[in-house]
């Protein structure tokens, strides 16, 4: 009974990735995330592992790693069933990762109100692609903000609609020092790490490829630092190194999913409130803590809320293509 109990929490799971998540993206990974519902064998194989690793990104891109993208639920099932040990390694060792610059697009507006220059911390960084939004271009319906910050890579451009209430920046932000904190963090030059960030992109958004691997470019050419750490510990020991005289940002986006304990999130909220820096966070809104069940239902569902000092400013789309300021 607890068992079954199990597997009907994981299908769940996975239903609501293909309705709030893959729906209107990726058809595939919306087909294979049902598909993976309605199958007790594939729920049975994942209620083995630790709830972290049952993750539908990391269950789909560990068998796109090993066995190609599949074309069909059909395809994916037999994929599975033939090298399950292998597919089970990868999940237990690696992570979700994604790193979506395109992010950068809804933080921007934000980022842009605030006293110039900025300092970026950014937690949860993976390769530190949300920490260089000063060598992007950026099209808001229509209107251009151009990079503060050249390199000697074409830079992306990130298409973002936004409501008419959202303050289009000017001009691209200054940035004096950044930043970045990860568990793992994934170096720009090692091609292995970054072909599981490309991996880690849904089949169906093609696009976020072409834009994630000039990001990767740009990035390169003066890779941002990431060191090793936890959010749970190691926050205040790099906010003290942030250069004095610039606007110090605490920030994070889609990374509180994997803070998996309330407690967690809610001290990590209280340490960066004792370092006095502006905390940003761009995530689902029932896991920022401190904000109201109010804030919480002006996103829709799957999309982020954008908090500033637990203040809601706006909802983003997850991967950086929409901002509704509120
Ligand atoms: C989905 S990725 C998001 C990356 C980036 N913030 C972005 O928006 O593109 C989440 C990242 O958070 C990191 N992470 C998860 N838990 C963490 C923790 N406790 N401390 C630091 N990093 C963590 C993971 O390693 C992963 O690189």
């Amino acid at each position: 009974m607890v068992e079954s109990q199990h597997t009907d929490q994981i299908g769940s799971r996975y239903i609501r990735f293909a309705e709030n998540e893959a729906r209107g993206r990726s058809p595939l990974y919306e087909e294979l995330a049902l598909g993976v519902a309605g199958d007790p064998s594939v729920l049975e194989f994942l209620a083995q592992l630790p709830y972290a690793k049952q993750q539908p990104n990391l269950l789909f891109a560990a068998v796109r790693h090993l066995c190609d993208t599949p074309r069909d639920w059909e395809d994916f099932r037999r994929s599975l069933a033939s090298r399950p040990d292998e597919i089970r390694e990868v999940m237990l060792k690696r992570r979700t990762q994604t790193n979506e610059p395109a992010r950068c697009a809804t933080l921007l507006p934000l980022l842009a109100l605030l006293p110039q220059p900025l300092a970026l911390l950014e937690v949860g960084a993976s390769a530190g692609l949300c920490l260089i939004p000063d060598r992007y271009s950026y099209c808001y319906n229509g209107v251009d903000v151009e990079p503060s910050s050249n390199t000697d890579a074409v830079p992306p451009r990130f298409s973002c609609t936004t409501n008419l209430q959202t303050p289009i920046p000017r001009a691209n932000v200054k940035i004096a020092w950044r930043m970045g904190l990860d568990l793992e963090p994934v170096r720009v030059e090692n091609d292995e790490q970054v072909a599981w960030l490309d991996t880690l992109v849904w089949p169906g958004e093609e696009n976020r490829l072409v834009l994630l691997r000039r990001a990767l470019d740009v990035a390169r050419c003066d890779p941002p630092i990431v060191i090793e750490g936890d959010l749970r510990t190691d926050v205040p020991r790099l906010a003290a190194q942030a250069e004095k005289g610039a606007t110090l940002v605490i920030f994070h986006s889609a990374v509180l999913a994997y803070v998996l304990s309330e407690k967690d999130r809610a001290e990590f909220a209280q340490t960066v409130a004792h370092i006095g820096a502006i905390w940003i966070a761009n995530e689902s809104p029932r896991l920022i803590p401190g904000i109201t069940e109010q804030a919480c239902n002006q996103c829709l569902p799957g999309e982020f809320l954008i908090t500033m000092d637990r203040k809601p400013i706006a909802c983003s789309d997850p991967h950086g293509r929409s901002l509704r300021w509120l």
